[in-house]
């Protein structure tokens, strides 16, 4: 984690939020990297779960609603965690976590001395488990007391309880409250599903590791509307459905590049499950932190709709023209944290490598989320003609694609800048491009690409670069792409 922390901020994808005032510990700003990598994600989740999908519709509701949706929804009365406080350092935390972290102990056996002990164990020397406060080891905690999770605020210029309203905890009710706007707007038959991206607000009480929990966050949430008359091979459609998008949830995951053994299902025990569900089952990432969840998927049943059907007077109910009766529809929610899938991407494509006796720091994102898809790199910056010939590329590729253009450092470092941030491909002119007048030497109009994962390279006449770059951007492997051009020695920069 400390290496992705320091790479975030040493390369631009992520700094504390307010930092030079000392930080808030709790939200964290995306820097000109990291924006680019969050949106890319954001945009290819869209694209493939809303754009290419038939049954499938997006929205974008308000961050602030009526007060009452909380009420509906069992926020104001449920969204709670119990917390405790020291009573000698007042820090304050979750109760039910309190036994996850490592603790600190002054040990009576050995006249006192402070041990930090790992979390969960006994103390090896008197044997002790923690009663008192983990983070000064002096401290009695109070009894655990229930803690609303919302952001309080007020709506308009009066700050009384008639205008208390609240920040958004998850982005779902926007999409209940909407349910028969886009029903009747949309005509839609069931089972379809309303996508939602956006800023979501929890007053955690133990944020932190990184932006794995954070007090503002943004999440991808979907509530796919089934109807609970129908059965699907055999099985009630809810059922049949809240499969369906576990499977194709942790087949989104794969696609964009987290690896197999770094995932998993988690069933939610029954005594576990949120007032309103069914069934839930939590994708798992095995994080730098340890195995947590990444993305939770709900069956939700018609818990929500009729929740806001009771406190709104309205019916919240779909015409079931073959039954000839109005139905309730049972929602399944597929809902992930963008940061939270932000980190695992990152996690996963991080690695550092050896080539040639160096160290190599890579980020092998995968092509579509890399926040630069090429970087174009002139070898000579004293040569007129070269940096021209690199600008004019970086103009032409970046009416398609983020490009960069850099000759700030030799070619090596240059390829270990790209390297670290993920850029998956590096156009290098030369001047066998562009040839040597005084020598009286043509040139090839030939540019050397370069890949990030396998270091080789390959010569590519100019006016083809295009082409190739949709090739390879588009997800064709390099091999098939690279095969069909003359290879160049060795990339790896050394
Ligand atoms: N509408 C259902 C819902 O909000 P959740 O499990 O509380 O369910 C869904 O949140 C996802 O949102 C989580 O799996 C996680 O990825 C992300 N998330 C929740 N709380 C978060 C926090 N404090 N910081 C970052 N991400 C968070």
């Amino acid at each position: 984690m400390d290496a992705l922390v320091s790479l975030s901020k040493r390369r631009g994808f992520i700094f504390q939020s307010s930092e030079i005032y000392g930080g808030t510990g709790s939200c964290w700003d995306y820097g000109p990297l990291g924006v680019e990598l969050k949106q890319n994600i954001k945009r290819v989740w869209w694209r493939d779960y809303v754009q290419r999908r038939p049954d499938m519709m997006g929205l974008d509701a308000s961050i602030l609603m009526h007060p009452t949706v909380w009420k509906a929804s069992g926020h104001v009365d449920n969204f709670t965690d119990p917390m405790v406080d020291c009573l000698e350092c007042r820090r304050r935390f979750r109760a039910d976590k309190v036994d996850e972290t490592p603790w600190v102990h002054y040990c009576p056996a050995t006249k006192g001395n402070k041990f930090t002990i790992p979390s969960g164990e006994p103390c090896s020397h008197c044997g002790v488990t923690r009663t008192l406060c983990p983070e000064c080891g002096k401290g009695e905690l109070t009894p655990p007391r229930q803690f609303n999770l919302m952001f309080k605020t007020f709506m308009g210029p009066v700050e009384e309880d008639a205008s208390l309203t609240y920040l958004r905890p998850e982005t779902a009710q926007g999409i209940f409250v909407n349910f028969d706007n886009v029903l009747q707007s949309m005509r839609r038959k069931l089972p379809f599903g309303i996508a939602q991206i956006g800023k979501a607000f929890r007053n955690e009480i133990t944020p932190g590791n990184f932006i794995f929990r954070t007090r503002e966050f943004e999440q991808m949430e979907i509530e796919f509307f089934v109807n609970p008359l129908e059965t699907v091979d055999g099985r009630p459609a809810d059922e049949y459905w809240h499969e369906r998008w576990i499977e194709d949830s942790m087949a989104w995951f794969r696609r964009y590049g987290l690896s197999e053994e770094n995932l998993r299902l988690r069933e939610h025990a029954a005594d576990e499950l949120a007032h309103y569900a069914k069934r839930t089952a939590d994708i798992e990432y095995h994080f730098p932190i340890g195995w947590s969840e990444l993305m939770g998927i709900a069956n939700r049943t018609d818990f929500d709709l009729k929740q806001h059907a009771k406190f709104s007077g309205k019916a919240l109910t779909y015409f079931d023209e073959e039954r000839k009766e109005h139905v309730v529809p049972y929602v399944i929610e597929p809902s992930a944290g963008v940061d939270r899938a932000l980190l695992a991407f990152l996690a996963d494509a991080h690695r550092e490598e050896e080539v040639r006796g160096e160290k190599r720091v890579v980020l092998r994102l995968h092509p579509e989320l890399a926040p630069i898809k090429v970087a174009v790199l002139p070898l000579l910056k004293k040569r007129d003609d070269i940096v021209r010939t690199a600008h004019a590329i970086r103009d032409e590729l970046s009416k398609d694609w983020s490009v960069v253009y850099d000759d700030t450092a030799a070619i090596g470092r240059l390829y270990r800048r790209q390297d670290e941030v993920g850029t998956p491909y590096c156009v290098t002119v030369d001047v066998q491009t562009v040839g040597d007048q005084a020598k009286g030497e043509v040139g090839d109009g030939k540019v050397t690409i370069r890949d990030r994962d396998s270091m080789e390279q390959i010569r590519v006449p100019l006016d083809s670069l295009g082409s190739v770059f949709r090739e390879l951007l588009g997800g064709a492997a390099w091999a098939s792409v690279a095969g069909r051009f003359e290879r160049k020695g060795d990339g790896t920069g050394a």
